[in-house]
């Protein structure tokens, strides 16, 4: 910096003159350099420093950072082998995905730091879903504990495992609501609610990201998949999506806007089209809704080879179109897909896209790495300490067994079949999920390790002890017609004081590539369960699914079931927390269980319709229902068992200008103390658009000890209550209002008012 040499003959006879100069001179100085940032201070995004960077880079340099390359130490989706080392060094990768371990992760970055021409760092990124080394239980699972410091919780220690293997971004949190079980990737979500799912998607970027990305123990957070993915047709994976704009913005926008409002760093397309126009190449989504409306200033990735898909999809006529269509849509990354690397540079110079837009992405980009303090320290996450102190340290363990018992949902309980007695000497666990490791941590394990996963077999013998005697037996397959097995677990239960019936899917079962057309309990394990609880045993089914199954016929026959999903490295010793009373389950569905398949989708948000069910007219023909099933589902929204038992009470509703105050008693009535989910729901009777008989708007989780009674309160405005109108706009329209308050969607206290 040149200073300004200003040569000045200080008064010889007061001192004030000549420190009144001194100061002014600093302060001159100190305005100088303010304007000429030095190229090495990194201040917020879009400071001169990327300005400065991106006049260096040439043309193949910037779409170089618009490449997301994946490796090979996870797959997750159609891999080609990728020279990793090479295409950095030829500063081809802004990112690289599907790669672990501080030690790789440090060589690439060197490469890319030291051995090209502007050494910019590398962002390296994995689908860290629910935990990365120390798995948590599948997202949908976590969402039924309905406890938001806790999710935060996971994603936090998601985020300190992680960064300490090298890692800087997660393809997570996944917020698309569905409402069809028959999708695999329900078991990635938060269930059928946009309220809820819109609190636990800001929970998660929060957990992830925390309040300073500029930390070696926070991470950035990718929400996906944008947008409406969860609504495929008949639950088909990467089906159809076709929807008015009403229903994308009612149900399955928010939870996006929820997470972009927490200042998420990276947002992610998804696969589907959407009425007509597939995510990765539409500008309205893209630009119109996420830039220009929702002021969105993150960066926006593809799914994995999303862009050339357009080419099947029909949307394009070949890579190179689809690089143009993605492009001036508004994607800024392409993931795995070569596409931008292989076509930009062509389009531009031939003048069908212009430099300023391929700019404006590795603005984008740069940004991202500016904010995670990569230019700083691009080995901030490359500290080999960290891998000996925060991976599945104890603490980690302690949160993940936590998280199991919290998520476990107690669907059925007769004559207190659970919690099991301790005075128990004899246990038989039957069925094929009753010993498996990898099927515990369900699906996205990340770097879990199949081996480290607590088994529901071995949290039981740990639970009990050697004075009991605890014996496991398959009984039969998860999925095959194989009944030879039942004959020996027969006998075993006859043998034993207590049935533990271990029925459910294989982790594989759900998430993505894994639809469903029956959604039942597989292979033959509904007889294995009837032959076994017909010897008369105190039974307890414990449930391992990624989605809600049509389980109607178990129902009918077991006298308790325990929905405990795919609970991950610690399933085994949260599981029996619960059933020996050591917690007492207080997890709520987040999602329907359909009597059977033909009722799907079904959800407790439904419209009324013109002629709904008259419980007047229980038999009247001319109704909105079916001749062969209820209409009601096995299982609704919001359900779920205590040991104890809450009796609700004194249910208010007043009007106080803006507001509404809720208040409600409840009750503690039963023998243990015992976390409850008072939900609140409500329904505006009268709309210019029709409102879902009942709506999600507030719920509060808090621990009434036996005996004890407390009062909840709630407090809503009416922007809480507007919906959305045919111009897009949300509004709230006074009328007359149905307050509910109860444990589950479906019983509940209500109160009516007009509201003005
Ligand atoms: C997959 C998934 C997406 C994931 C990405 C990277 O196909 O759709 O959720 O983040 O590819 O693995």
């Amino acid at each position: 910096m040149k200073l300004i040499q200003q040569s000045f003959t200080a008064s010889r006879n007061s001192i004030w003159k000549r420190s009144f100069i001194y100061t002014f001179f600093l302060v001159v100085v100190l305005l100088m350099a303010c304007d000429q940032q030095p190229e090495t201070t990194f201040g917020k995004p879009g400071d001169k420093f990327v300005e400065t960077l991106l006049a260096k880079m040439t043309l193949e340099e910037k779409i170089g950072q618009l490449n997301l390359v994946a490796s090979s130490d996870f797959v997750t989706g159609d891999f080609e082998e990728t020279d990793i080392a090479k295409i950095t060094k030829e500063a081809k990768a802004g990112g690289i995905l599907n790669i672990r371990s501080v030690e790789r992760i440090r060589t690439v970055q060197k490469a890319a730091v030291e051995e090209t021409r502007l050494g910019i760092p590398v962002l390296f990124g994995l689908d860290v879903i629910h935990g990365y080394k120390t798995i948590f239980p599948i997202p949908l699972a976590l969402s039924c504990s309905f406890d938001l410091g806790l999710i935060e919780e996971t994603a936090r220690v998601a985020a300190q495992e992680s960064t300490a293997d090298g890692l800087a971004w997660t393809y997570s949190p996944m917020v698309d609501i569905s409402r069809d079980p028959r999708w695999g990737r329900v078991a990635e979500g938060a269930g059928e609610d946009t309220y809820l799912g819109s609190l636990i998607a800001k929970a998660y970027v929060r957990g992830y990201q925390g309040n300073d990305l500029q930390g070696n123990n926070t991470m950035m957070a990718c929400v996906k998949h944008f947008a409406a993915y969860g609504a495929a047709e008949a639950g088909r994976e990467y089906n159809t999506v076709d929807m008015s704009k009403l229903t994308l913005y009612e149900w399955y926008l928010p939870p996006f806007k929820a997470a972009i409002d927490e200042e998420v760093g990276s947002i992610m397309t998804s696969f589907n089209e959407i009425s007509g126009v597939p995510s990765t190449s539409n500008h309205w989504l893209l630009t119109e809704l996420l830039r220009n409306d929702w002021h969105f200033n993150g960066f926006v990735v593809t799914d994995y080879t999303s862009i050339n898909e357009l080419v099947n999809h029909g949307n394009a006529r070949d890579d190179k179109n689809a690089a143009e269509l993605a492009m001036k849509a508004g994607v800024d990354m392409d993931m795995q897909g070569r596409v931008f690397l292989n076509n930009l540079k062509v389009l531009v110079e031939e003048g069908q896209i212009s430099e300023e837009l391929v700019d404006q992405a590795v603005r984008r980009i740069l940004e991202a790495k500016v904010k995670l303090g990569l230019f700083d320290d691009p080995y901030k996450y490359c500290d080999e300490e960290r891998v000996k102190t925060d991976i599945m340290n104890e603490n980690q363990l302690a949160v993940a067994r936590e998280s199991v018992a919290k998520s476990c949902v107690l669907l059925k309980n007769e004559n207190k079949t659970l919690p099991i007695s301790k005075n128990v000497k004899s246990i038989a666990i039957i069925g094929p999920l009753g010993n498996s490791k990898k099927d515990m941590l369900g699906n996205w394990m990340a770097a879990g390790e199949p081996e480290k996963a607590v088994t529901l077999l071995e949290g039981i013998q740990k639970k009990v002890g050697s004075d009991v005697k605890v014996q496991w037996i398959e009984g039969c397959k998860v999925d095959d017609s194989d009944k030879s097995g039942f004959a020996e677990a027969v006998k075993l239960a006859r043998q034993s004081d207590y049935v533990i019936l271990a029925l459910g899917e294989h982790g594989w079962m759900s998430g993505e590539a894994a639809s469903r057309t029956d959604i039942n309990l597989p292979g033959v394990q509904n007889e294995l369960a009837e032959a076994v609880i017909n010897t008369g045993k105190p039974t307890a089914v414990v449930l391992f699914n990624g989605r809600p199954l049509t389980i109607t016929k178990l129902d009918e026959m077991a006298p308790a079931i325990l929905e405990t999903w795919f609970g991950g490295t610690q399933a085994g010793n949260g599981i029996a927390d619960v059933l020996f009373g050591d917690y007492n389950p207080s997890g709520k569905l987040t999602m329907t269980f359909p009597r059977n398949l033909g009722q799907v989708p079904v959800y407790y948000n439904h419209k009324n319709t013109g002629r709904p069910l008259d419980p007047e007219r229980p038999d009247f023909k001319y109704l909105s229902r079916y001749i062969d099933s209820p209409n009601n589902p096995l299982y609704p929204f919001g359900y779920g068992l205590s040991y104890t038992t809450f009796q609700y009470s004194d249910l208010t509703v007043n009007s106080e200008g803006e507001q509404v105050h809720i208040s409600v008693s409840v009750a503690n009535t039963g023998e243990d103390d015992g976390e409850e989910v008072v939900q609140l729901y409500v329904q505006d009777k009268v709309g210019t658009i029709t409102r879902p008989v009942k709506e999600l708007k507030g719920f509060k989780k808090l621990m009434i000890k036996k005996g004890e009674s407390k009062t909840i309160d709630f407090t809503l405005t009416k922007d809480d209550l507007a919906f959305y109108h045919p111009d897009l706009s949300k509004s709230y329209e006074p009328g007359e209002f149905v307050f509910f308050v109860g444990g589950n969607s479906q019983d509940n206290l209500q109160k009516t008012i007009d509201l003005k």
